[in-house]
């Protein structure tokens, strides 16, 4: 396996380091990820080595986020299975640091507050949920810094290099949040969105999918094909018509609907009348949630008319 593994932040300064050096390399690429990788994580992996001359990627499952000790002792741990599929995409390093390591003094006393943008939708069931993902997600921003002083290397001018951080679409608003959070702090970063991987049926692909049973993921598509719905009116400048569209899955027994709406890509507002009678215009976002069975899953779509 050429991917290399390390657990302290040393080692990563100094690997990644070593790694621009020896690439000559203008760019840096960090794609922070808790494991249990699947094709959605692959196609973070192969856009940052795409765009990058150095990746990164990192594997923390972090406490922080997660509300329920049993979710959080649930959550899959696939080391090996999550370094041979970095190695495939062409990750030059991931870091896999401990507990320990990320907070060193416990539950760190000062965190980032994702605000009103973080208490709507998942963060209403999920409370708390993004201020932990935010703290993480800071965190491992500023460990995967490109070395401070490094030259560019290729004659064209010097200068640190370029560094990117890449997000799945599908959480779109850990996506919405992140960006928020570069944007509104100053992080010297360009977050880069990566389009939802689904399965051939539609299916969005999760780490949770594996939790559902053949029955419940067969239910589960109820939830892509109400989206694909709306994309379809978007598409058509039709009114979204979304109430047949939330009817659509309410008629899915082993479904329980969490929510199911319209909003402003950024602010994740609702865009309530451009979308009931009237043909839908300009851009936005389709955001859905629900229980299929015991297993909470999320998906969206982007619309644009
Ligand atoms: O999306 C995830 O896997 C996590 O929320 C992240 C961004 C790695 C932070 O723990």
């Amino acid at each position: 396996m050429a991917v290399k593994l390390v657990t302290t932040v040393q080692e990563l300064h100094s690997e990644g380091a070593r790694l621009l050096a020896g690439k000559r390399g203008t760019s840096q690429g960090l794609v922070p990820t808790m494991g249990a990788l699947h094709e959605g994580h692959a196609a973070l992996a192969r856009a940052a080595v795409e765009q990058n001359d150095v990746v990164v990627a990192t594997i923390f499952v972090n406490p922080l986020q997660f509300g329920d000790a049993v979710d959080l002792d649930r959550y899959p741990r696939t080391l090996e299975a999550d370094l041979a599929l970095l190695d495939g995409e062409g990750v030059d390093l991931v870091f896999a640091p401990s507990v320990d390591e990320v907070y060193p003094g416990g539950e760190p006393l000062v965190r980032v507050t994702s605000g009103r943008l973080g208490e709507k939708w998942e963060g209403a069931s999920r409370p708390g949920h993004f201020d932990g993902a935010l703290t993480v997600v800071a965190k491992l921003l500023h460990y995967g810094l490109p070395a401070a002083g490094l030259a560019a290397g290729d004659g064209t001018g010097g200068g640190l290099p370029a560094y990117r951080a890449y997000f799945g679409q599908k959480d779109a608003q850990q996506l919405a949040l992140v960006r928020r959070m570069v944007a509104d702090l100053n992080f010297p970063v360009e977050i880069v969105g990566v389009p939802t991987v689904r399965a051939a049926d539609g299916l969005a692909l999760s780490s949770r999918n594996r939790f559902l049973s053949p029955e419940e993921r067969e239910a589960a598509l109820v939830l892509s094909r109400a989206l694909r719905l709306l994309e379809e009116r978007a598409h058509a400048r039709e009114p979204l018509d979304l109430e047949s569209a939330q009817a659509l899955v309410e008629s899915q027994p082993l479904v329980a609907l969490d929510y199911f709406d319209v909003v402003d890509p950024a602010t994740l507002e609702p865009l309530a009348e451009n979308c009931r009678e009237t043909p839908f215009r300009g851009e936005g976002l389709a955001l859905i949630a629900a229980k299929v069975g015991p297993v909470r899953l999320i998906d969206n779509t982007p619309l644009s008319s």
